[in-house]
């Protein structure tokens, strides 16, 4: 009998964690940055709502009636479908994604300890941008930190789903919640924090004729809520028949949208209140926030419970991502949960290196343009998410029949059902294709 969730909430908790990580603090305050702020954010609402949602509640039912693992899940139609392929490929995407996820949690981590014993702080003398590139250059730091944070999401897995998984989101999660509100209240109170509102809430159309601002809230989308990589295929297993997919499903998407614009308030009223950059990219959090909270009253403590909020929800993201190749190694090769963390952590923590050294030893190195990280980063969450996404679409909207898709995600013939089944059958597939090709030039 496979390990289910211990409660409702246990499960809508971990699924909220598995969506709340670096994805809604670090990469949409930067990418909103990017994008021009207010129109950018009013595009990504609608990709969460039309796309991002349908493809949650598909992703839940599909590992609901599967059953065991990702690849069995694209087995419903029959055993040996040609569709595992799909399967595969979704979990190697997830120990990917994780390969580079840990590193900047690791850089996270090493803020976290770096803030709370002010080193962080003593060493800014010379500028933020100084003490992160020389953190970054170097070739022992990183890997370790790296390494800790994946020895850690390890240690939770290998705890089982429920006394794991379950309960480290179940008390994790509301603290999470608190402080996010906690930094936005205060950061709110701050004179000039209007500028930052106003930078999030008020559109400036031009942005609308960037093609690449389509892409880039798409693929934001897709990796603030996880979806494409069999995360949510896997959490959906553990799930009971007398849960509401729809209904966890609404809840996870909203939970984690209000936690990306809390944390977007929380980030940039302080920046435009003390006059930082709110284009500056992946460096905004690690760089821009900090240089912000040093002038800021309080702003030494504001960090530490900054930076401790980015390493958590990062960790509950990382526990969600290792889930996927664990629970394929614990159901094909019948491994001990324990060994098979250990084992698939320690694969990922060395096809991670690259991505750790590659602002140091491997700076030179750059792949399409930039260094190794970005590219990953950027090919991941714009190209390999989207594809998961459209695999999903396809295999739930065109393979299964209605029937079977319906009544595996709890809609069985309802209207909303009815609407679940065509935004999966035709709008989201059009929209990803069409935006994918864009953005290469095809259309
Ligand atoms: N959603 C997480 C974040 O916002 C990252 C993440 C967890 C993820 N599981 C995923 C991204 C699956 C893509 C696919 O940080």
């Amino acid at each position: 009998m496979r390990e289910q969730w211990g409660s409702q909430t246990g499960f809508v908790l971990a699924t909220i964690g598995a969506a709340v990580g670096l994805g809604n603090i670090w990469r949409f305050a930067y990418i909103a940055g990017e994008n021009g702020g207010a129109v950018f954010l009013l595009v990504y609402l609608l990709f969460v709502l039309l796309i991002g949602l349908p493809l949650m509640i598909a992703e839940l039912a599909l590992g609901r009636r599967g059953g065991g693992d990702a690849v069995a899940a694209f087995e419903i139609d029959r055993t040996g479908s040609p569709w595992r392929l799909a399967g595969w490929v979704s979990v190697v995407g997830a120990a990917l994604i994780l390969s580079y996820y840990a590193v900047i949690a690791g850089w996270a981590l090493k803020y976290f300890l770096g803030a709370a014993t002010g080193d962080l702080w003593q060493a800014a003398e010379g500028g933020f941008g100084g003490y992160f590139d020389r953190f970054i250059a170097g070739s022992v730091e990183p890997v370790l930190w790296q390494g800790v944070m994946l020895a850690l999401a390890a240690a939770v897995v290998a705890g089982g789903v429920k006394k794991g998984i379950e309960r480290i989101n179940l008390w994790l999660m509301p603290v999470l919640a608190v402080i996010v509100i906690g930094l936005a209240g205060y950061a709110l109170t701050l004179p000039g924090s209007a500028k930052g509102v106003h930078f999030l809430f008020a559109p400036d159309w031009s942005v609308l004729a960037r093609p690449e601002m389509y892409l880039n809230a798409l693929g934001q989308a897709f990796f603030s809520l996880g979806i494409g990589m069999a995360v949510f295929i896997t959490y959906g297993s553990y799930v009971g028949r007398n849960s509401r997919l729809p209904r966890s499903a609404v809840a996870v998407a909203l939970g984690d949208t209000a936690f990306a614009l809390v944390a977007g308030l929380a980030i940039f009223p302080a920046v435009f209140a003390l006059g930082g950059d709110p284009a500056a990219g992946p460096r905004l959090a690690f760089i821009t926030f900090p240089q912000v909270l040093l002038a800021m009253p309080g702003g030494t403590w504001i960090g530490i419970v900054f930076f401790l909020l980015l390493t958590a929800a990062a960790l509950t993201s990382m526990i969600s991502l290792l889930e996927v190749p664990v629970s394929v190694a614990c159901d094909r090769l019948g491994a001990m949960r324990s060994r098979a963390a250990l084992t698939v952590t320690l694969i990922i923590f060395l096809i991670g290196i690259p991505s750790a050294l590659s602002y140091g030893l491997l700076a030179d190195w750059e792949v399409f343009g930039r260094p190794l990280l970005d590219t990953i980063d950027h090919g991941v969450s714009n190209f390999l998410l989207p594809f998961g996404g459209l695999a999903i679409a396809a295999y739930v909207g065109w393979r299964l029949t209605p029937v079977v898709a319906l009544e595996a995600s709890d809609f069985s013939g309802s209207l909303s059902g009815r609407l679940w089944l065509w935004l999966l059958r035709v709008a989201v597939p059009l929209t990803i294709s069409v935006i994918l090709m864009r953005s290469v030039g095809v259309l």
